[in-house]
């Protein structure tokens, strides 16, 4: 234990002698993470809803607002765990699911440790709100979809969820992470869906060989080089390879468009996270026609691209590379404008 830590442990001593009730402890806990400056962004956006998560786990409350027990007085070992939680948070930086074992998303729980990403992909609100609306404006057939792959699945928090969601269909999840695939494992079998969720190790597409699914989620690698190097410590807590995609964000969602189209099913939908790297997407992919599904977090973070579109778009390179191979040397190439190639998707009347 370093000197530090320990000093922490004096100060949460302190805190467990004099601080009596909940409320008296979160607003503590508020104060500490302030002063402390630690990172976000795992679950939670802010000290107060860091504090709750925390406040929640170590006092073995459901993961509800913690309202009703703000004014509950707290008997000393209890106030102890508390105070002893919030400052090993401080202490080693490393986001909170990773202490406590567990994270929720969208009402389910996964159990969670450095084998893979914490559970947070924006796929996981849009399975529930814009995705149901999208499909509303372009009808698919009642059984779809009967197959969903999860690509890059990590700890299977979005196979699970969509298994859930989708309680008919079939559903994979694959991952080069023979680490991770583990915890998907233990997930699978947390929510008993060992018969209707498959996980695969291998890169990206090649373990499913020829396999064709209506659905394709993605929540890939692609934190460009420059975010990278600016990564606060509880996202270096994270495992690399579940973050970096190289200089622009974009080597693995360049290979994941070129290969989804033998992938998909002719109906067939790609949803694929890209988080803050839309300028990067738009300058990787000019020929390609899509569709930005707007989350609460931002507009153009996800981006849902239809086999058709994908089919089209490898079609425009192939004819533009032939193009390019007749042009005289130094001849350029006119540029499409952005608005003609891109729709936005969100259904009237509705903000999310
Ligand atoms: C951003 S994480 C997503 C994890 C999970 N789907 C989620 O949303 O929490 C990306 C995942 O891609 C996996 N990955 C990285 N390179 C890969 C590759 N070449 N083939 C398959 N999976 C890969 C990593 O192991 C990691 O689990």
């Amino acid at each position: 234990m370093s000197p530090a830590f320990e000093r922490r442990l004096a100060d949460a001593d302190a805190a467990a002698r004099e601080l009596r009730t909940l409320r008296d402890l979160l607003r503590w806990a508020v104060s500490r993470f302030e002063c402390a400056g630690i990172a976000y962004g795992h679950g939670t956006d802010n000290p107060r809803d860091e504090a709750v998560a925390l406040l929640l786990w170590a006092l073995h409350l459901p993961p509800d607002p913690l309202d009703p027990w703000l004014d509950a007085r707290l008997p000393r070992a209890e106030r102890r765990a508390v105070a002893e939680l919030v400052e090993r948070r401080i202490a080693s930086r490393v986001p909170a699911a990773y202490l406590t074992g567990e994270a929720w998303l969208r009402g389910m729980r996964f159990a969670c440790d450095a084998r893979a990403l914490v559970p947070r992909s924006l796929i996981a609100e849009a399975l529930d709100e814009v995705l149901p609306q999208w499909l509303e404006l372009h009808p698919r057939a009642p059984s779809w979809p009967a197959a969903i792959l999860d690509l890059c699945t990590g700890g299977g928090s979005l196979a699970i969820l969509a298994a859930d969601r989708f309680p008919d269909a079939q559903v994979v999840g694959a991952d080069l992470s023979a680490d991770a695939l583990a915890l998907a494992a233990t997930n699978r079998e947390s929510h008993g869906l060992q018969q209707r969720v498959e996980l695969v190790q291998g890169d990206l597409f090649a373990p499913l060989r020829a396999h064709r699914f209506d659905l394709i989620l993605c929540n890939p690698p692609y934190v460009n080089e420059a975010s990278m190097q600016a990564l606060p410590p509880e996202f270096r807590a994270e495992p690399r390879a579940a973050l970096a995609g190289g200089r622009d964000g974009m080597d693995l969602v360049r290979r994941i468009i070129a290969d989804a189209p033998a992938h998909l099913a002719d109906e067939g939908v790609l949803l694929l996270e890209i988080g803050h790297e839309a300028a990067h997407f738009e300058a990787a992919f000019p020929e390609l026609e899509f569709h930005y599904l707007p989350v609460t977090a931002g507009e153009r973070m996800l981006v849902l691209v239809e086999a058709a579109q994908l089919a089209a778009a490898a079609a425009r390179l192939g004819t533009t590379a032939a193009r390019r191979a007749r042009r005289p040397a130094g001849a350029a190439r006119k540029p499409r404008p952005p608005s003609a190639r891109r729709t936005a998707a969100r259904p009237p009347g509705r903000r999310p």
